[in-house]
């Protein structure tokens, strides 16, 4: 089997245990009457409507416990056609409770639906913040509170807020139902208050169960904290559905041109992807591979060649494609920033091929300013306003990431291939410079640095930069919104192609020949 043929295998494996869970818990869950979050977003959802998950893999092998997903299902999918964003908590793992990378994970989601004008339903039955770790989740700027602020400004912007109380909604928690714009509970699980029973009597000495406290019946009839009681999950579910019917929800972008299928199969991607990252290929062959009738037109094509830069279509949908060539030099950085300005005029999409070791380095480089060459391209990727996605296809390295629109340089979603890496630099060349520097001031005070010694020096940080360039340690901390499986890539970017929001009319910067 080919290296990239296994490196998916072990990508579904991976997924697939995420999402059985702990069977204990699963059983437990069930014996309440409950259905498991991927479950309710079935019923949810359209029958037959894809969804699209976000980050399935966070927290994996982050934590001493196994915290599957981060303990929270987040996704875009369809409700009477239309997308949306569900945020479903996962009761079975440590009770729903807010890890730092579940808090994370949860405001990812809401800056997606925000940026998208996504409507956002909110499937809540969980602890709240994780106690023990309360100083990473609750008081920070991007910690739990952010959630609800969130909440406040999108409703304030039109976007549906919508909560359903399947279970526990405790403490901070309580404020996912109470500032929605409408909200379900199911009586008999559903519970929503400031503090459960057990701080209430040590607080007031009052003695009160969780459902004559805060379940159902109090909030649909006494306080008015929810607006809507439901006997059970799928029926809670169903309610959430009519809502929706009524919230201004904005309608699937449709597709500039006919869609068109790709010729070649799917499977084609494993023979074309060389089996080292090292050995060079044409990142044509993906583009050809991906687009509808595996057609493109370049632009510049004779110049700035380490950067190819296409129009074309996936499922219709027209987009900009900046796939990278080699290490980016000034031409290449140039053509990039002019190509973004044209996309932008033109109300394109961008789609980033990122396989890129970084900017040319060296006096050539540097005396022709490589690095204001470089600044332009950043600086029109980041203003570019039209949505951007980034799937990472190799490497992504160094400043080279932040030219072809890495995290920080918000692209609306952005995925990885299971043989990426991502690191400042390479092992070897960081393990280089470390020992390079050490080597440097040991000589100055006259006693240079052994063989062994440098070795010594170089090891661990080629261990180090190997753990944490792996594509699996950057999911599991939100570098990216999911690793996906090669042969999936066109349905993945067509269906985000879809779901993102493009204002057709910003007033556009023009277009600057660099
Ligand atoms: N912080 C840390 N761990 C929590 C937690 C929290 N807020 N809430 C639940 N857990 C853990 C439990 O310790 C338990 O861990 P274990 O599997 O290692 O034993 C697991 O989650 C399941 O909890 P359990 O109480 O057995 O499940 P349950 O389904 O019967 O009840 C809750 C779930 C959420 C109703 C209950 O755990 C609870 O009330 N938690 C505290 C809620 C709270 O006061 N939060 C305040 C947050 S500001």
């Amino acid at each position: 089997m080919s290296i990239h043929r296994q490196l998916a295998e072990q990508l579904h494996q991976r997924l697939s245990a995420a999402q059985s869970g702990n069977a204990q818990s699963v059983a437990r869950h069930r014996k309440r009457g409950k259905l498991l979050p991927r479950e309710r977003i079935a019923v949810l959802l359209d029958d037959g409507s894809p969804f699209l998950e976000l980050s399935p893999l966070a927290a994996y092998g982050v934590y001493d416990d196994d915290i599957p997903a981060a303990g929270i299902v987040c996704g875009i999918g369809l409700v009477h056609g239309r997308p949306v964003m569900v945020m479903a908590n996962d009761a079975t793992v440590k009770g729903g409770s807010y890890y730092p990378l579940t808090g994370k994970k949860h405001l990812r989601a809401q800056e997606v639906a925000e940026q998208n004008r996504l409507p956002c339903i909110y499937l809540v039955d969980s602890g709240g913040a994780n106690l023990p770790m309360q100083d990473q989740i609750f008081p920070d700027k991007d910690h739990f509170g952010r959630i609800f602020f969130n909440q406040a400004n999108m409703s304030a912007a039109g976007i549906a807020q919508i909560a359903v109380v399947l279970g526990s909604c405790t403490a901070g928690g309580a404020y996912l139902p109470a500032m929605a714009d409408e909200s379900v509970i199911v009586e008999g699980n559903g519970t929503i208050f400031l503090a459960g029973p057990p701080l209430v009597e040590a607080a007031t000495g009052e003695q009160i169960d969780a459902q004559s406290l805060g379940g159902g019946r109090v909030h649909a009839t006494l306080s008015g904290v929810v607006d809507h009681r439901a006997p059970d999950d799928q029926s809670a579910l169903a309610k959430t559905r009519q809502i929706l019917a009524y919230t201004n929800s904005r309608a699937l972008r449709q597709p500039e041109a006919e869609p068109e299928a790709n010729p070649q199969p799917r499977e084609r991607v494993f023979e074309f992807l060389p089996e080292s990252a090292k050995t060079p290929y044409d990142c044509r062959e993906i583009i050809r591979w991906l687009v509808d009738g595996e057609r493109f037109e370049e632009f510049k094509a004779e110049h700035g060649t380490t950067l190819v830069c296409a129009f074309a279509a996936i499922e219709g949908y027209r987009v900009g494609i900046l796939g990278n060539n080699g290490v980016l030099h000034g031409d290449s950085a140039r053509k990039a920033a002019h190509f973004v300005q044209l996309c932008e005029q033109r109300r394109i999409p961008l789609l980033f091929l990122q396989n890129i070791t970084g900017f040319m380095v060296g006096s050539d480089a540097e005396h022709s300013g490589i690095a204001r060459d470089g600044a332009k391209m950043v600086h029109a990727v980041s203003r570019a306003s039209v949505p951007k996605l980034t799937l990472i296809v190799g490497g992504s390295y160094g400043a080279g990431n932040y030219g072809m629109c890495g995290r920080a340089f918000n692209p609306r979603l952005m995925f990885s291939w299971p043989n990426s890496r991502i690191a400042v630099m390479g092992g070897e060349q960081a393990a280089n410079t470390l020992a390079t520097v050490q080597q440097t001031a040991a000589t100055a005070k006259g006693s240079p640095l052994s063989d062994a010694q440098m070795q010594a020096i170089r090891q661990p940080v080629i261990d180090q930069f190997e753990t944490q360039a792996d594509p699996y340690y950057a999911t599991a901390r939100l570098w990216d919104d999911g690793i996906i499986d090669p042969r999936d890539t066109r349905r993945v970017l067509a269906m985000a192609l879809a779901a993102c929001d493009l204002d057709p009319n910003p007033a556009p910067p023009g277009v600057y020949r660099m």
